[in-house]
């Protein structure tokens, strides 16, 4: 009925809120004898982490991560493994510095979720967003870190390739680029004007969207199913289901509108390898709602920070009309954190769905088939 948990086989339910004393999951479904410590999943909260640049909120959080089950210590190998017993992990709230909300626990702040937790649930945790805040994304990052150790030689990978009016020169696409800057940006020469564009905007008191492009590479072919499982169904909910985020693409996405049907088509040879070579990739690596084996590629906007300096006209839950402007720490582009979100929630799907795959089908069949006897 809540729906705090995504997945069918590989389940994460995260819990806790922005200022409750931490925040945490469990996933539920990985299977046994996995390496797992928590230097696997660290990385990769660190990049989310906020405060890291002037170009994201200044929260201090280390968002140190703690398994407190699922694992055991196996005594062949003295390895940390997991058991296939649930994993909880959980990390401690430190930075939630209480301050006077009096200007804003009654006002709806335009663009953010106040309205419709009051209107839905009778309350809402005004203390920095309560469950509204992003800082339950940390919980997916961590439950990503595990998803990616599931479907062997994955590798899911994301980059920042629009903000405001600015994008990416794709001829630049540099991954390295990617570790480099602040932005997540895989564009240098883009990344080297970003700075300056946020800066004048944070100046004005206002805020960005954003668009990210998520990669993910070594995605088997036959992943998915045809109608209600569909991969790219399941990919589109677990991305749209970050804060913020307000559309998402697969592949060619939106602009496949305006191509023919031999534009967008991707041909097909064969490859030195015995399987088929795409000539493009426009279906962003699903077909039918089934993976090709190609990248699977899927991009998704993030909407400018609805927490703005800058004053707003607005209603209070008395029914009141008034203005508001919200202080504080905020990311002016919060589609930046964005990215290793989006990367984790990748992982999360295509390992849900290599574990269904695994589950139905077993071994997918020996491609190519022998020809028809006559
Ligand atoms: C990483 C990240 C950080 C965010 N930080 C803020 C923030 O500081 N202030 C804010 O107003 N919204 C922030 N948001 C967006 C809100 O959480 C989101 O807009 C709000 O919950 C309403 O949900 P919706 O935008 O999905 O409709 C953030 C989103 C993400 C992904």
């Amino acid at each position: 009925m809540s729906f705090n948990t995504f997945g069918h086989l590989f389940r994460v339910t995260t819990f806790g809120e922005s200022h409750g004393p931490a925040i945490g999951c469990v996933v539920d479904g990985c299977p046994p004898r996995i390496p797992l410590n928590e230097s696997d999943i660290q990385p990769y909260l660190d990049r989310r982490r906020p405060g890291q640049s002037r170009y994201t909120t200044q929260r201090q959080e280390p968002d140190a991560v703690k398994i407190l089950s699922g694992v055991f210590v196996d005594e062949a190998s003295g390895v940390q493994v997991t058991t296939g017993t649930p994993i909880a992990l959980v990390i401690d709230n430190i930075d939630q510095r209480s301050k006077d909300y009096s200007d804003i626990k009654d006002k709806y702040r335009p663009g953010h979720a106040d309205y419709t937790y009051d209107v839905k649930y009778g309350l809402r945790d005004y203390r920095g967003g309560g469950r509204q805040s992003a800082r339950e994304t940390a919980m997916r990052v961590a439950a990503g870190a595990i998803a990616r150790k599931i479907v062997p030689g994955l590798t899911v990978r994301g980059g920042l390739v629009q903000m405001g009016p600015h994008r990416i020169d794709r001829a630049r696409w540099d991954w390295a680029e990617v570790e480099r800057n602040p932005f997540f940006c895989p564009d240098a020469k883009l990344a080297a004007t970003l700075g300056d564009y946020l800066d004048g905007l944070r100046k004005r008191g206002s805020s960005i969207g954003a668009v990210i492009e998520v990669v993910a590479e070594g995605v088997p072919a036959g992943l998915g199913a045809p109608i209600y499982g569909k991969l790219d169904g399941d990919l589109a909910a677990a991305l749209m289901s970050i804060n913020a985020v307000k559309g998402v693409e697969i592949g060619a996405g939106f602009s496949a509108a305006e191509l023919t049907g031999e534009q967008n088509g991707d041909e097909m040879r064969m490859g030195n390898d015995g399987k088929p070579l795409f000539l493009s990739n426009n279906a962003g690596g699903i077909l039918g709602g089934i993976s090709t084996g190609q990248p699977v590629v899927a991009r998704f906007a993030v909407k400018p920070t609805s927490s703005i300096l800058n004053p707003r006209r607005t209603v209070d839950r008395y029914g009141r009309e008034t203005e508001i402007s919200t202080t504080g720490r905020h990311d002016p582009c919060v589609g930046i954190r964005a990215v290793p979100i989006g990367e984790a929630m990748v992982a999360c799907v295509i390992a849900d769905h290599y574990l269904r795959q695994r589950g139905q089908i077993g071994d997918t069949p020996a491609w190519p088939f022998p020809p028809r006897a006559r």
